[in-house]
């Protein structure tokens, strides 16, 4: 395939789009009737079984879909990516988020450098800072042990990092290493998040890491003022260095802001920030809450099969069946913040409207990821997803509860009682329940159409022994690769996000003018009329801000 030519231009994609009209004349019971195939659509990896038996695919539609993955060149870029080639062409940037997880001995190249020795030698300054904090040899200003960390970032700066520090949270190894400390995210710029973020805690137990790679995102350093301030206010200036840190790529603007360069933990530009969980983003909030040891569990590679299979069935999904969402549900809630994470990850990769050559693409990329554990998404979506719009989704599942519970005379543990759901969901999406079989329920004949379910809808499982660090990472590694995935088979840059620009400056002229009319008291102009109105009504109803106000704090 030519590089300039567009995937939906190519014979296997043409293929595939005659294939599905096939697939959409069988339902899902009559596939799942088929043991060889289901048999064919189980893998296992490293402890972890993905069953993917219930998508609306046969082993030919693999073929194809495998056929596909080729014209895209696919294995080709992977290994660009891996050799550290500057895939990402629009910001003339490597993508070697992968190096963040390569063992010490490991050589992976950007530019001709070996990268490898820089992300160790973070690793190592992360593993003495996060161990001096924790045995209390790194103090606060007044002498006492910092306790409690507020890390400061917003979007890859902060869902990854709270995903996994949420899984962890109540795994036992790493509850009990995190015994005595707090560890808290403040990512929107809502003064509200400050008040939540800093309720309860005292600035000379607290420590500050302002996460950001560019180091210039508006919210993330107006909060890290707003802490900064609350840092001085209490214990003076000159505090500011023993209570804040800062991670970023950025390392002028971490010195401009006022803290001490030796105190930054620096990542590089070939890490994309929503693929930065794994560099000190992620690595040096919950090593200093869990310990160095616990975290480094989560950093391991992970080869790259499961993720090509999720990969092309996404494709498959979106582009051939045209569903335009996807959901992920984790039958975990140590798995809550899952979904918001991936939601970034893929959303912010895959949501594109040209192909990396910037050709307007015919075909729509990327979908709408959205997800809730079981079994509170049951008691909210999930009705739209068995009998409304289709939504493919991926369950997941946990063999050994992280906290087991077991009561005497209970039918089943508390955790068996969970997975029962996990089971059963996917089989109701797929088999559904016709009118026949409701009848002979005797269900009333004026409720039948009510309660029939058409099935059909296709899902996968994810089922994992445990969620220890270690597979928590390969949960993460698992989802970064199949977006990747999905973006070389679309043939999209899946590693920029223009997108998030234009909002972005829309906001600064917005920033300008509210300055200028608390202070100066001049009207709203420049804006289209409902802007100027809704505007104008929003500086009318708050009259009483002051122009120039002394800092004021939440008090909660
Ligand atoms: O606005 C989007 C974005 O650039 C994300 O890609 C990124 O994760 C987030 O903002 C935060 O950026 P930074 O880490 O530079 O503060």
């Amino acid at each position: 395939m030519a590089s300039s030519t567009l995937i939906c231009e190519t014979q296997p994609w043409k293929d595939l789009k005659s294939h599905v009209e096939d697939i959409k004349k069988t339902h899902l019971r009559e596939l799942l009737s088929d043991t060889d195939r289901c048999k064919s659509m189980m893998v296992d990896f490293d402890g972890i079984t993905l069953d993917y038996s219930r998508q609306r695919a046969t082993p030919g539609t693999m073929d194809k879909l495998y056929n596909l993955a080729e014209t895209a060149h696919l294995k080709e870029k992977i290994n660009r990516m891996f050799n550290g080639e500057r895939i990402n062409s629009t910001e003339n940037r490597s993508v070697l988020h992968v190096a963040l997880r390569a063992p010490r001995d490991a050589v992976m190249q950007s530019d001709g450098k070996n990268v490898v020795p820089d992300v160790w030698n973070v690793l190592d300054k992360i593993k003495d800072f996060s161990e001096r904090v924790r045995n209390g040899s790194w103090v606060g200003a007044t002498g006492k042990a910092l306790t409690d960390v507020i890390s400061v970032g917003i979007g890859g700066s902060f869902l990854g990092p709270l995903f996994v520090h949420t899984a962890l949270q109540t795994d036992p190894e790493a509850s009990k290493c995190a015994t005595g400390r707090q560890l808290r995210f403040l990512a929107n710029v809502d003064p509200i998040d400050v008040a939540r973020n800093i309720a309860g805690l005292k600035p000379e137990t607290t420590l500050v890491l302002v996460v950001s790679k560019t180091f210039t995102t508006a919210e993330t350093m107006l909060n890290a003022r707003t802490l900064r301030a609350w840092i001085s206010k209490e214990l003076g200036p000159s505090a500011v260095a023993k209570h804040m840190v800062a991670i970023s790529t950025n390392l002028t603007l971490v010195e401009k802001f006022g803290i001490d360069p030796n105190n930054a933990f620096a990542f590089w530009d070939w890490v994309g920030g929503r693929y930065s969980v794994c560099s000190a983003v992620g690595v040096l909030p919950l090593s200093i809450q869990y310990g160095f040891t616990v975290v480094e569990k989560y950093s391991t590679p992970f080869e790259k099969n499961l993720p090509v299979l999720l990969g092309i069935l996404s494709v498959w999904n979106v582009s051939f069946f045209g569903y335009p969402a996807s959901a992920i549900l984790p039958y975990s809630q140590a798995l809550e913040k899952f979904a918001p994470h991936i939601q970034q990850v893929s959303m912010e990769s895959n949501g594109k409207g040209v192909s990396i050559d910037g050709k307007p693409l015919p075909f729509e990329t990327g979908e709408i990821d959205f997800g809730e554990p079981g079994t509170n998404g049951q008691h909210s979506f999930y009705q739209l997803i068995h009998q409304g719009r289709v939504v493919p989704c991926d369950f997941i599942g946990i063999v050994k509860s992280q906290q087991p519970v077991y009561l005497e005379g209970e039918v089943v543990n508390n955790h068996d009682e969970l997975m029962s759901n996990f089971f059963a969901q996917p089989d109701a999406l797929a088999y559904g329940k016709t009118p026949e079989e409701l009848l002979k329920e005797n269900v009333l004949q004026h409720l039948v159409p009510h309660k029939t379910f058409s099935g059909n809808r296709p899902s996968l499982s994810l089922l994992l022994p445990s969620l220890d660090a270690y597979k928590i990472g390969q949960l993460l590694a698992i989802y970064e690769h199949r977006v990747a995935v999905q973006g070389f088979i679309w043939g999209i840059n899946s590693f920029d996000q223009w997108g998030v620009e234009l909002g972005k400056s829309l906001a600064t002229q917005v920033r300008k003018q509210l300055h200028a009319s608390r202070v100066k008291g001049e009207s709203a102009e420049g804006f289209n009329f409902s802007t100027t109105t809704m505007l104008t009504k929003y500086l009318k109803e708050s009259f009483d801000v002051p122009a120039n106000p002394p800092t004021i704090l939440p008090r909660i």
